[in-house]
C-alpha cells in the first residue's frame, strides 16, 4: 500500500519525506487555505521535495475552466496530479487530460457508481472519502470494499486512493481490502507507530541494558 500525506504544510511534508515512508501528497482547497500560502508556489515547493504524485485541485467546475486551470497546474512540475471533482465536466476533463498523459485524481467520490464512472474515464486515482461517509452514519469501508470488487471484476487500472482518513484503523481496514493508496493526515501517519507494548518493552530493554554497563560502539 502506498502512503500519501494529506496536507499542504511543507514542514510536515519534509519531515515525512525523510522518514522514507511517503509515496505522494494530496492537497485540497481547504488545506491550501489553512497553509496561508500561494497555491501555485506551495505546489511547486511540495513537488520539489516529494518524488511521487502531488495532487493539485482545480477550482473550476465547468469543463473549459477546469482545462484552463489544469494547463497551468500541470506545467508546474512533472509530478503534478490534477485533482478534478467527480462531476460530468470533471470526468470529461479527466479523460482528455489522461489522453495527454497527465495524471488525474478524481476526488469527492462517495458511491461505487461514481467510482465506476471515474475508472471508465481512465482516472489515475479515485478518491473515496471514508471519514465523511462514516460521518453521516454510513459505512466508509463498505464503500472501499465495493470499489475493490468492481475494479477487480474488470481489471480497471485506476488506483483506489482512500481519502478522508481519520484513524489508524481506517488505514488497516483499507489495507486488508487491498486499496492501492491511503492519504493520511500527518498525525494519523505518525500514530501508526504507536503501541503501548512497544513503548513499555523498549523502556524495559533500555533499563536492563544499562545494568550491563556495556556499550556497542
Ligand atoms: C483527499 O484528497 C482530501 O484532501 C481529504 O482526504 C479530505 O479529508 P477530510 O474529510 O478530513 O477533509
Amino acid at each position: 500500500m502506498k502512503f500519501f500525506v494529506d496536507t499542504a504544510d511543507l514542514g510536515d511534508i519534509r519531515s515525512l519525506v525523510s522518514s522514507g515512508l511517503l509515496d505522494g501528497v494530496t492537497t485540497n482547497p481547504s488545506l491550501v487555505a489553512k497553509s496561508g500560502k500561494d497555491f501555485k508556489e506551495v505546489i511547486k515547493d511540495i513537488c520539489a521535495v516529494v518524488p511521487g504524485p502531488v495532487s493539485a485541485e482545480v477550482a473550476g467546475t465547468e469543463y473549459d475552466q477546469i482545462m484552463a486551470e489544469a494547463n497551468v497546474l500541470r506545467k508546474i512540475a512533472d509530478n503534478v496530479c490534477i485533482k478534478v471533482p467527480l462531476t460530468p465536466d470533471g470526468l470529461r476533463a479527466c479523460r482528455h487530460l489522461r489522453e495527454d498523459g497527465t495524471m488525474v485524481n478524481v476526488t469527492l467520490c462517495f458511491s461505487p457508481a461514481q467510482a465506476l464512472l471515474a475508472a471508465k474515464s481512465k482516472a489515475s486515482f479515485v478518491s473515496p472519502f471514508v471519514g465523511r461517509v462514516d460521518d453521516i452514519g454510513w459505512e466508509g469501508m463498505g464503500l472501499i470494499a465495493d470499489i475493490v470488487q468492481i475494479y477487480d471484476n474488470y481489471d480497471f487500472e485506476t488506483e483506489i486512493l482512500v481519502a478522508s482518513v481519520r484513524s489508524p484503523m481506517h488505514v488497516v481496514e483499507a489495507a486488508k481490502l487491498g486499496a492501492h493508496v491511503a492519504t493520511l493526515p500527518p498525525a494519523v501517519l505518525r500514530s501508526l507507530f504507536n503501541h503501548p507494548l512497544t513503548e513499555k518493552g523498549l523502556a524495559t530493554f533500555l533499563a536492563d541494558w544499562a545494568k550491563t554497563g556495556q556499550t556497542i560502539v
